[in-house]
Parts: structure tokens; sequence; C-alpha cells
């Protein structure tokens, strides 16, 4: 059952214990890793990629990341139904990977009105602000890894849209998930985990209020 985006964020909360026994219809993930494709990233670089653990084994696999230094953590990701692990990509100014996603912006129809013309504007777009970050601002990676957490964001976001519970964990040694899924080799570096799932009656955060601070502490309207 899906509800309004408002009424998703009031219900959305990080689940601290997940019940194993319930797992997420394939429909659902199905629609999960669309919107993890979809989301938003500066200048379309999407510099992330995801390690989807779908199976017990695989959930063990992310858990190593948490059983010696979060130990706290490991439950949430054996007993959930699904764990996603976000990475981000190591590297912004790589003549392969700006050359793909070119050749997909153009296979998507991005460039149909003039070719040359939109392709080679893309292209200089993105090349600046890559430099920005490579060369003056030296955070190349740090600038690609917001990307990431503003996919997480929205990942989060739409699991509760579809009533699943989540736990975003930055509580995992991510050079552990590293070594496990080869993500260095791959290109990337493990940024978080997102559990996914169903919670559990022992789950004593289901019903805590949700607390924020107030609009007039963080907002104001000029
Ligand atoms: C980036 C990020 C990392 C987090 N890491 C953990 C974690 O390692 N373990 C955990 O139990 N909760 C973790 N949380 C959950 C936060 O504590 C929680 O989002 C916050 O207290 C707000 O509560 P709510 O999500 O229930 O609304 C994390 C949340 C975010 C956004």
């Amino acid at each position: 059952m899906t509800v309004s985006l408002t009424a998703a964020a009031k219900k959305r909360y990080s689940t601290k214990a997940y019940d194993p026994d319930r797992k997420i219809p394939e429909a659902d993930i199905a629609r999960l890793k669309e919107l993890l494709r979809l989301a938003p990233s500066s200048v379309n670089l999407q510099p992330w990629y995801f390690v989807i653990a779908a199976s017990e084994e695989g959930k063990a696999r992310v858990a190593r990341a948490t059983d010696e230094a979060y130990p706290f953590n490991s439950p949430k990701i054996t007993d959930a139904s699904h764990v996603v692990v976000f990475a981000t990509r190591l590297k912004a100014d790589d003549e392969g990977f700006l050359n793909t996603l070119l050749e997909k912006e153009a296979a998507d129809g991005r460039f149909d009105a003039d070719p040359e013309q939109f392709r080679a504007d893309m292209d200089r777009g993105r090349r600046m602000f890559i430099s920005i970050h490579t060369g003056q601002r030296k955070d190349a990676f740090d600038w690609m890894d917001k990307q990431t957490y503003l996919n997480m964001g929205q990942f989060l976001l739409a699991a509760a849209q579809l009533g699943i519970d989540t736990t975003p964990m930055e509580g995992v040694d991510t050079d552990v998930l590293d070594r496990e899924f080869g993500l260095t080799e791959k290109g990337y570096k493990a940024a978080a985990v997102v559990s996914l799932g169903y919670h559990s009656q022992k789950d004593f955060n289901a019903a805590l209020p949700k607390s924020r601070l107030s609009e007039d502490a963080i907002m104001e309207t000029v």
C-alpha cells in the first residue's frame, strides 16, 4: 500500500529490530531498484554503485563489516529482508566513464534536437564541475559521496512509501565492505548500508515518537 510523501516521512523511522521471517515482495524490490537508478546527481554523474544482499549468505557477507566494530548493527543486517550497500566512485575524471555517460544520454534521446551541439555542451558542463572539484576545491570524492547520500535519502523515503521499514547505517566498516565485494577494484568505495524489511515486536523504536527541531530553529523565509 502506498501513502502520501508527508505520511511516509512521518511514518519512516530507523528500525532497530527486524522480523527475520518476512521478506519484501519481488515487485517492491524491482520498484526500489528503479528508484536507485532514477535519483538525481550533479551534472548527472551518477557516481554510485549498489550491492544488494538478497540471500542469507549475502547478508552475512555485509554483516562482516559490523561484527567487530559495530556488533549492535549486525542483527539489523542479518534479520532484515534485504540490505543495500551504497558505494561511491573513486575517480570523477575518468575518460571512459564520461564517454559512457554521454553515450547513454545520447541513446536516451537527450541530444536529439541538435546532437553535436547538445552533446558538446553537456560534456563541457560536466567537465567544468568535475574540474572545480578535482582542482580548486580538491573534494571530488566528497562531492560524489554527497550524491550517493542524496540517493540514499530518496531511497529511504521511497521505501517508507511502499510500507517497507529501513535502517540507514554508517556504523559499518567500509574498508571491510570494499574488500568483501571487491569495490576498490571496481572503482568504488563503500559509503553506508541500508537494511530493508519489516520491524519485529522487539523493535523499541517503532513506538517512540519522532523528535525533530522546530521549523523556527532550522529555517527562515526571506
Ligand atoms: C547517514 C545515517 C547513518 C546512520 N547510522 C546508523 C547506524 O549505524 N545504526 C543505527 O541504528 N542507526 C543509524 N542511523 C539512524 C539515525 O540515528 C536516525 O535516522 C535518527 O536518529 C533519526 O531518527 P529516525 O530515522 O528514526 O527518524 C543513521 C542515520 C543516518 C541518516
